[in-house]
């Protein structure tokens, strides 16, 4: 099929490179002019596992094109997808500028009937809106339909190729049967299925899937705060709850709660579309009021410790991105954690496996930056972990111990644990002072 894909951000850009892989012809378009350089280039402009090499072996081959020009890749497509950004306002709302000028872009290109498939996240109505918007510039037939996309950062192409589910919002035969035709190979080769709805209700879907996600981490980030008051164990109140098939285990880790690109926009959006039709939603108010507070539990914990003048401290700060598996800065907890530091007065080393550079344009020479977890320990009086990288938990306890002992200052060697990636006996064991999420019976905090 001869697909375009305009907007070769995170989403379209795996999209734009799955479906060239499969053997479609793919257009992408991309407006800005510096990632559009590193994609001609054969560079990609962010961190996910297996991508750059999937989006080199789709341009060798000639599979996708890259271009910036929308009109050239929309008059040879049987269908568009907008994989558009549509970033949060200062009020909360989404950004719909760039949705709507593409659209726009689009509608006046077409000269036969045009088919768009919205993979940005975007709220209720929009693409109602944005058919009746682009029908009226058009000359020729206009569908467009919700596909929310459900991509996780880190784990994309599998999620692609093997999606749980494919929605798409439409009543429209015509219009569905393209997309059913194009996704249905990869929806059987998971355990995955297509499901077809109206548009309002797969546009709503997004944010209910991604708000009861946030739920889930909200939820177990208040009973941990709960057990640090009363001495119980996250962890073993997890493996509880995650045992009860009506429950389940995922989205249980508590940690510094949720970041990234998706779920707090998400939140915030969604809790601006509820004030707009007059709607209370309490539930979602009060998650998104405990990640806020969950954020900076990290911070907290080392003024517990350390008390609130941090001058001539200097801390090791392990994992920047807002999950491992990703190079993403965006809302990450650990850049609010840092920004508290600072402001107190810490002198910080980051390390981490994906974000340094990412790190290193956002902080410049504010901070120190090591090239290994363990060097960034030296001269470091604490280690704050702020992302669960796999390879940061299969480090030595005590070779952590032996580069931040202290003896001559007057503070143990602490090691605050923000993602619950270590054992906190062990840590003891190994000499340090072990801080944890909610593992107030493991390793009492008083
Ligand atoms: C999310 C959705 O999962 C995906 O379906 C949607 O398309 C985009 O938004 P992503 O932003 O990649 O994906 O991250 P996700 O894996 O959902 O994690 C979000 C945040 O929650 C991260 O900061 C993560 O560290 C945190 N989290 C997740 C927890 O704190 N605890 C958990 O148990 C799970």
């Amino acid at each position: 099929m001869r697909i375009a894909v305009v907007g070769l951000g995170y989403v379209g850009l795996v999209q734009a490179a799955c479906l060239a892989d499969a053997g479609h012809r793919v257009s992408g378009v991309e407006s800005d002019e510096a990632r559009l350089r590193l994609l001609l280039g054969g560079e990609t402009p962010f961190y996910e596992p297996g991508l750059s090499e999937l989006v080199r072996r789709a341009l060798d081959r000639g599979g996708l094109r890259i271009t910036s020009e929308i009109d050239v890749a929309v008059c040879q497509s049987e269908v568009v997808f907008l994989t558009v950004g549509t970033p949060p306002r200062a009020d909360g709302s989404s950004n719909l500028d760039a949705l709507f000028e593409a659209g726009e872009a689009l509608a006046a290109g077409a000269s036969s009937a045009l088919l768009v498939a919205v993979k940005s996240t975007v709220p209720v109505g929009t693409c109602d809106d944005l058919e009746s918007a682009m029908r009226r510039r058009a000359d020729a037939r206009v569908d467009v339909v919700a596909n929310p996309e459900f991509l996780a950062q880190g784990r994309a192409i599998a999620d692609f190729r093997e999606p749980r589910r494919v929605v798409l919002g439409s009543t429209s035969e015509a219009a569905l049967e393209p997309l059913l035709a194009l996704y249905r190979p990869f929806v059987e080769s998971g355990s995955g299925r297509l499901v077809v709805i109206d548009r309002r209700s797969a546009e709503l879907a997004k944010y209910a899937a991604n708000g009861a996600l946030a739920l889930r981490v909200s939820m177990i980030n208040e009973y941990a705060r709960l057990c640090d008051a009363v001495g119980a164990d996250i962890e073993e109140v997890r493996q509880v709850l995650a045992s009860d098939p009506r429950i389940g285990p995922h989205f249980l880790e508590a940690g510094l709660g949720f970041g990234g690109s998706c779920l707090p926009k998400d939140i915030t959006s969604l809790l601006h579309q509820a004030r707009a039709a007059d709607c209370e939603m309490p539930l979602v108010e009060a998650l998104y009021a405990v990640n806020q507070g969950q954020r900076t539990r990290l911070a907290e914990l080392a003024v517990e410790a350390f008390g609130d003048e941090l001058s001539g401290r200097r801390f090791a700060v392990w994992g920047l991105a807002f999950k491992p598996g990703s190079d993403d800065l965006r809302e990450s907890p650990a850049i609010l954690t840092i920004d508290e530091l600072l402001r107190r007065g810490a002198r910080l080393t980051l390390y981490d496996p994906a974000a340094l550079d990412n790190a290193r344009a956002l902080y410049g020479g504010r901070v120190d930056y090591a090239s290994t977890a363990l060097s960034a320990l030296e001269g470091a009086e604490a280690l704050l972990l702020c992302t669960a990288w796999p390879e940061l938990a299969q480090l030595s306890l005590s070779a952590i111990a032996e580069r931040i002992s202290t003896p001559e200052r007057n503070t143990p060697p602490y090691l605050f644990d923000g993602r619950n990636l270590f054992d906190p006996v062990e840590a003891g064991r190994a000499g340090l002072v072990y801080r944890g999420v909610g593992r107030g019976r493991a390793f009492p905090s008083g």
